[in-house]
């Protein structure tokens, strides 16, 4: 990266001292990564957003919906900056607000709601993250999926008969059968863009699980296919996988599991181990740098950075440092304070899961 650049971010850093926290999702860019006092998976970032509430800045390097859910889980003093609010998440968009009220209201009509417990992944926006907070639900990330649908299915925590899993499909249904015991047939997709999400009364009330259609769109081109080549290319390869990955592509790999997951499973492996990561692309690329006594390799042929992740650039990040140390906050990211109320609910209650 520009040797310029780097010194101008270094300066206003310097300058803004304890007056900026910076956090740094996995996915991004290592001119970025470099600046960040904290990294992580979404749990970690979610966890650690609250940890400098002396901090009046916090410059979020990672997608929009983190950055939201940074500005619901902080004090009200602190201001949350995302440096490219471009940076979106593709997978987040797949569910709108109105989509998924429109959504509860099929499983009204089908005499289902109040059986119902929703869950949505942290990959979506804040009003969202509000619905299930109004409707007594959890959010969950790749860390803790596991957790926070046992949580909402079943005796023991929300009592739910049924779960509406937010807004990625592959994540609710890996959870759902690889880790919970549940059939293919117990999981039913919802396509927002259907009527009645393209399901019958008595499907939906047959459903165990109800997946919206979502997906990210970055790990949805990793498939058997990739895996089949990567063994047959490097004998004894193990397959490293995000749970966002397709179900074929995860019940063929060897451990699956969020980007913190991914970075402390390639740490503890012994030297001379391959792997084939199936993450986004800066990610793997960093760990394949840090750890040359292993061969740690991208687990397709075709490479795939996320594109929004990496809109978050040294010049955007200087941008952020530099107006924050002139006393200027430019692209803050700010959720409304009925939204926050309800998103925190639903935040809080993932944060306690035991
Ligand atoms: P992690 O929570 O595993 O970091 O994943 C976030 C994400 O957006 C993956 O695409
Ligand atoms: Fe969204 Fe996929 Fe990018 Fe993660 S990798 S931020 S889920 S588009």
């Amino acid at each position: 990266s520009d040797p310029a650049l780097v010194e101008r971010a270094r300066a206003a850093k310097a300058a803004l001292g304890d007056q900026v926290f910076v956090l740094g999702h996995h996915y991004q860019r290592d001119e970025v990564i470099q600046f960040a006092d904290v990294t992580g998976d979404s749990f970690k970032l979610a966890q650690q957003a609250a940890a400098r509430p002396e901090a009046p800045y916090i410059v979020f390097c990672g997608v929009h919906f983190m950055a939201e859910s940074a500005d619901i889980l902080t004090a009200p003093h602190q201001q949350v900056v995302l440096p490219d609010l471009a940076a979106g998440c593709s997978m987040a968009d797949m569910a709108t607000f109105d989509q998924v009220e429109e959504c509860w209201e099929v499983l009204e009509d089908a005499g289902i709601a109040d059986d119902v417990v929703p869950v949505t992944y942290m990959n979506s926006s804040a009003d969202i993250k509000a619905f299930v907070g109004r409707h007594g639900g959890t959010v969950c990330t790749s860390s803790n999926a596991k957790r926070a649908l046992d949580w909402a299915y079943g005796e023991g925590g929300a009592g739910g008969k049924k779960v509406l899993f937010l807004p990625d499909q592959h994540l609710g249904r890996n959870t759902a059968v690889l880790e919970m015991g549940f059939a293919l047939d117990d999981c039913v997709v919802y396509n927002p863009h259907r009527p009645n999400g393209g399901l019958s009364q008595e499907e939906l009330r047959d459903a165990k699980m109800i997946l919206w259609r979502g997906h990210c769109s970055v790990h949805g081109r990793f498939s058997k296919e990739s895996v089949d080549e990567v063994r047959a290319r490097v004998p004894g390869v193990n397959v490293l996988v995000h749970p966002e990955c397709r179900h074929e592509v995860v019940l063929n790999a060897d451990l699956i599991g969020s980007t913190e997951y991914i970075i402390k499973t390639i740490e503890a492996a012994p030297p001379g181990s391959a792997w084939a990561v199936g993450t986004e692309l800066n990610l793997v690329r960093r760990l394949a740098n840090e750890h040359p006594d292993k061969n740690v390799m991208f687990l397709d042929k075709a490479v795939c950075f996320c594109s929004t992740m990496n809109r978050i650039d040294l010049p955007h990040l200087v941008r952020s440092l530099e107006t924050l140390a002139a006393g200027e906050v430019v692209n803050r990211i700010e959720v409304d304070e009925e939204t926050t109320r309800h998103a925190r609910t639903a935040l809080d209650r993932m944060l306690a899961l035991p």
